[in-house]
């Protein structure tokens, strides 16, 4: 915006000379504004614990690698929790935060309650960083951290992590309501929540594409199965062969915690199956399908290029990432490092 509005300011002077400021003071004007810009997008930085804490990454990747042994879901939750913290209050580890006083456990909003997981290998990861680098590594940056080794010892992308947040000293249950976008809403609503925490429809995309590993309830997509929007049929766009599968992992008397794989072709794999799924209409969520199916959508293009090119898919998802974990950090002296992620210190 900033950017934007210099260059905006450039053109006007040209093309109202005389009237427009003197050009010297507009240069100055634009570098400030760059700097600016500069210095909001360095917040964060991959080099922040070099000095404080130089094997964090290593370290939670070992752990990381640790847990998928007993567990091949594991580094799909993990990043789910990294998703669901930065969409609340930005990337602060304010879902981690327990009940207590006067604080209303994220753990306990819609999208998280009896869903979310992973929180015990947070923190085990949580006393490792501590036993070797104590009160400097937030519980922020270990969710980032974490993310990014998940995905990378599934078989995807590997990134540098930006990092330097610090941890909430409260949480927004209200807020985790209605800020993380359910399966049940349409592209539209699914857009203007990731446009509201500053993503695009790439970023959309992209990040969907974090379900190519990891399960789902039937209670998630079963309104699809057998009388979808009251018609008395499935979802259309579901594929016949895909949903006599789903009907009989989810029967309609059945419970709606039975898991489903989200993508079918590689369960724990991290790769660019979810786009070929989705162009054979093989989509779990309706929201993921919705990327897809909804004609003249912009998301189309974008599935077909990830769908045909998993180089493409991998770059962007790791840019995805990257600007999802800058969503409104805390940074500086604003909120605590944790020693406990469960709890705000001295509580
Ligand atoms: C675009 C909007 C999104 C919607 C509507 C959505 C919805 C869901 C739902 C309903 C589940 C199943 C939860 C359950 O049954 O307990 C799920 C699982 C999952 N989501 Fe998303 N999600 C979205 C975006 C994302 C993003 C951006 C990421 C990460 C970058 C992500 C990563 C995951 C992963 C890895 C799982 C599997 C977790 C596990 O197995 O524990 N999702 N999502
Ligand atoms: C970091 O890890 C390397 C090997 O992975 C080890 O040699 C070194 O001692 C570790 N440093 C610290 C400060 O833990
Ligand atoms: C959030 O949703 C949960 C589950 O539907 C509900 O129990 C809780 O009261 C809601 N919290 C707030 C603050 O809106
Ligand atoms: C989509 O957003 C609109 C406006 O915020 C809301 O009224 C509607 O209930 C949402 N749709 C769904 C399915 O959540
Ligand atoms: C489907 O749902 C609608 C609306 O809830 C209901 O009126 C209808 O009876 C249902 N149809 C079947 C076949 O269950
Ligand atoms: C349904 O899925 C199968 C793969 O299991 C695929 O060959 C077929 O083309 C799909 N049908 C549609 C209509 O997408
Ligand atoms: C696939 O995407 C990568 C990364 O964007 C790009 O460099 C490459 O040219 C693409 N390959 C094809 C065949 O389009």
């Amino acid at each position: 915006m900033l950017t934007c509005y210099a260059f905006w300011a450039l053109a006007h002077d040209q093309t109202n000379h005389g009237l427009a400021f003197p050009t010297d003071s507009l240069i100055v004007l634009v570098v400030s504004f760059s700097a600016l810009i500069i210095q909001s997008n360095a917040q964060l930085s991959t080099t922040f614990y070099a000095s404080t804490c130089p094997n964090v990454s290593t370290n939670v990747r070992s752990a990381v690698q640790q847990a998928l042994q007993s567990d091949s879901r594991i580094g799909a939750s993990l990043i789910r929790l990294h998703f669901h913290d930065c969409f609340v209050n930005g990337c602060d580890a304010s879902i981690l935060l327990d009940d207590s006083g006067s604080i209303q456990s994220e753990k306990n909003a819609a999208p998280n309650v009896n869903s979310a997981r992973g929180f015990d290998v947070v923190d085990t990861i949580k006393s490792g960083v501590e036993s070797s680098c104590p009160g400097v590594v937030s519980c922020a940056d270990i969710l980032a951290l974490a993310a990014e080794a998940s995905v990378s010892l599934s078989g995807g992308p590997s990134w540098n992590v930006p990092l330097g947040r610090r941890d909430s000293l409260n949480a927004n249950q209200a807020g985790a309501n209605t800020s993380i976008p359910t399966p049940f809403e349409g592209l539209t609503n699914i857009t203007s929540k990731f446009s509201a925490v500053g993503l695009n429809t790439n970023d959309l995309v992209s990040l969907s594409g974090a379900h190519t590993f990891g399960r789902a309830q039937c209670r998630t997509f079963s309104n699809r199965l057998y009388n979808f929007s009251g018609t008395g049929n499935p979802d259309p766009t579901l594929n016949s062969t895909y949903l006599v599968t789903l009907q009989q992992t989810c029967p309609q008397s059945g419970s709606g915690s039975t898991l489903s794989n989200l993508d079918p072709t590689t369960p724990d794999g991290f790769d660019n199956d979810y786009f070929k799924n989705l162009q054979n209409n093989q989509g779990l969520l309706q929201s993921d399908q919705e990327l897809f199916s909804t004609t003249g959508a912009s998301t189309v293009s974008i599935v077909n290029s990830f769908s045909s090119n998993q180089s493409a898919f991998f770059e962007s998802f790791a840019q995805s990432m990257i600007n999802m974990g800058n969503i409104s950090p805390l940074t500086g002296t604003s909120g605590e490092i944790r020693l406990d992620c469960k709890k705000v210190n001295g509580s």
